[in-house]
């Protein structure tokens, strides 16, 4: 368990770490938030996210709260105080408080900080890996721009839950069209027939996966060949390989989607490998 957070400039046991009331990350959703991996008390792919966390806050207008030399010495200052090695880092920032009122608070206002650390067991990790997991699908309910990652989750909560329901670990949504979009957590990929690595386009309304994004370029450098394509529900179960990829899942193989089998229903050998260079790939850049 995390025991420290960090609070708009204040390192606070958790069981006392509190947010105003007003706060409009509460009130509102108007907030975004961004999840590292940590590898051995580093933070994994931190460009990507740091750059991920600055488009999200400028599409929103919500200030940068500092610079991110500064936010990189407080989050590891919170990993530190933690003392989590495997784990994953919480980094939340809100347009601040005000009294409730849609509109923009005055400007000035000064943006709202949380950080928090949660332990991850690699080794449980890594078994579920080597057994793979199911995954359900759900009608695509999210709004229009999912490209911004901000705490605005519920539609995602309410089909993680589904997915656990029905003994699955994540929910893949579908569009009108009857195409992936992507997990309600993670980034959606299939291995297809002719063996092409298949992710759906950012032109979609997609969260543009840091670990996504990192893995194009190592499945590339490994020589696969990838296409931005995206791929339905039957296509994924006559797939060789499905896969899910995140900060908390890394890469994980996807072995049924809503109960039917995909592939020879274990996982394969092309996920396994990314996983391996993604998590190379991720100690390697860790800072
Ligand atoms: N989720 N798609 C959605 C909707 C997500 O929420 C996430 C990450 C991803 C994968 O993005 P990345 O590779 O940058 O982690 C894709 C985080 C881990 C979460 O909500 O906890």
């Amino acid at each position: 368990m995390s025991r420290i957070a960090y609070v708009n400039g204040r390192f606070t046991p958790k069981s006392d770490a509190v947010v105003h009331i007003e706060d409009r990350g509460y009130q509102f959703a108007d907030a975004v938030y961004e999840v590292w991996a940590l590898f051995d008390g580093k933070l994994a792919d931190p460009e990507g996210h740091f750059a991920r966390l600055e488009r999200s806050l400028g599409e929103l207008k919500i200030p940068m709260p500092m610079s991110r030399a500064a936010l990189t010495t407080v989050l590891r200052e919170t990993v530190r105080r933690n003392r989590i090695r495997e784990g994953l880092v919480y980094l939340q920032v809100s347009r601040g408080v005000a009294t409730r009122d849609h509109a923009f608070p005055p400007e000035g206002t000064p943006p709202s900080i949380v950080i928090t650390v949660s332990r991850v067991d690699r080794e449980a990790t890594e078994a579920r890996a080597r057994k793979g997991v199911s995954v359900v699908t759900t009608p695509e309910n999210r709004w229009g721009r999912c490209d911004i990652k901000t705490v605005g989750l519920l539609p995602n909560a309410l089909a993680k839950q589904k997915a656990r329901e029905a003994g699955a670990v994540e929910a893949w949504y579908v569009d009108d069209l009857g195409l992936v979009t992507e997990g309600a957590s993670s980034n959606a990929w299939i291995v297809d027939g002719d063996g092409v690595l298949r992710t759906r386009d950012t032109n979609a309304n997609i969260l543009r996966g840091v670990t996504r994004l990192s893995l194009l370029d190592v499945a590339r450098q490994a020589g696969l060949k990838v296409e931005e394509r995206p791929f339905t529900p039957d296509e994924a179960v006559s797939a060789r390989e499905a896969f899910i990829t995140g900060a908390g899942t890394l890469v994980l193989p996807v072995v049924a989607v809503d109960g039917r089998p995909v592939g020879s229903g274990v996982p394969g050998p092309v996920a396994t490998r990314l996983r391996a260079l993604y998590i190379e790939h991720a100690k390697a850049t860790a800072v």
